[in-house]
């Protein structure tokens, strides 16, 4: 089995109407959980890799996890870089072996975006890597990227139909009302997508790979169970599956998800040490930890993704 770009499968996924799960990894039982299910429900994976997980995990010990469950899963997926903030680190990961990179120019204007996107797409597509690039600004936290929510800004879809054409990139990311993080709209505000945006830009790009981030759902079930006994997560609201399940359906072939697996690991741990608060052993409790990413990443595979049985 083999670490491979997403060139197919979002060919595969556009026309075949769902879109692929990009998910962050960060430790071993994550990767684990994450390409279990997948192989389970033979789906086409993404994991991707942000600084904050280099910097947790540290690059070697995650390239050598991704070989590892590519072997134990027996299965293909690529592996990408989630953010990266620079022409260097597009580099560095092209160099290690990744399939796929992601600069992420959306601090900058226009032109310095296409700048620094065009740069890293003449070496990745020299080493037979693809690039994703964003165009728009998504409100919430990202690694290198603080946006605050008033600058929060919707791609211009004629402008994305510019960026593409003049970068070369083979998917973009686009701003039409996720966030990152846990707290993507505040509460009692309705979550809401534009989808007038998303399907203008599928007309002036058709066939072409759109990308969301900042795409969990922030699972209502798992922040009771969080904090049932003492935890104190604010009220915290995510995109509504359904939504997503939608833009699959369309030109979105890629759909990020980090927040919903931290809420499924911490949701198992918490409910762990209530029912044991015995337990010293940490494979008792990441054991829980893990059944718990593998279970969410299985229900956005079949009821959000739509990807199974499409690998
Ligand atoms: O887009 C951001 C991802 O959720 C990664 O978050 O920087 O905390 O690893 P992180
Ligand atoms: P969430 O925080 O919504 O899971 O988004 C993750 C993401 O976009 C990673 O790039
Ligand atoms: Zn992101």
């Amino acid at each position: 089995m083999a670490l491979v770009t997403t060139t197919e499968m979002f060919k595969k996924a556009y026309t075949g109407g769902y879109a692929v799960g990009a998910f962050n990894i960060n430790n071993m039982e994550i990767i684990q959980a994450i390409t279990e299910a997948a192989a389970a429900d033979r789906s086409p994976l993404i994991l991707q890799v942000s600084a904050g997980a280099r910097k947790y995990a540290k690059p070697a010990y995650l390239m050598a996890l991704a070989h590892a469950a590519c072997e134990d899963a027996g299965i293909d997926f690529a592996l990408h870089l989630d953010h990266g903030a620079d022409f260097d680190i597009c580099k560095a990961c092209i160099d290690n072996g990744f399939t796929s990179v992601m600069i992420d120019g959306s601090r900058f204007d226009f032109d310095e975006n296409v700048q620094v996107t065009r740069k890293v797409v003449e070496y990745a597509h020299a080493h037979g890597v693809v690039v994703e690039a964003e165009l728009g600004k998504l409100a919430g936290i990202e690694d290198a990227v603080n946006v605050s929510a008033e600058d929060a800004m919707f791609t211009d879809p004629a402008e994305a139909q510019t960026f593409v054409e003049k970068t070369g990139i083979d998917s973009l990311a686009i701003a039409i009302g996720t966030s990152h993080g846990a707290y993507k709209f505040k509460p009692g505000q309705k979550p809401q997508l534009r989808f007038d945006i998303l399907a203008e830009v599928a007309r002036r790009l058709p066939g072409f790979p759109i990308v969301l981030h900042g795409a969990s759902s922030v699972i209502p079930e798992l922040v009771e169970e969080i904090n049932r006994d003492g935890g104190k997560m604010p009220d915290a609201i995510g995109i509504p599956e359904s939504m997503l399940r939608e833009a699959a359906k369309g030109a979105v072939c890629k759909i990020n998800i980090d927040s919903d697996i931290r809420l499924a690991m911490t949701a198992g741990i918490r409910r762990t040490f209530v029912e044991h608060p015995d337990y010293f052993d940490p494979r008792q409790y990441l054991t829980v930890a893990r059944d718990e990413v593998r279970k969410m990443v299985h229900h956005k595979i079949v009821n959000v993704l739509g990807s199974d049985n499409k690998a």
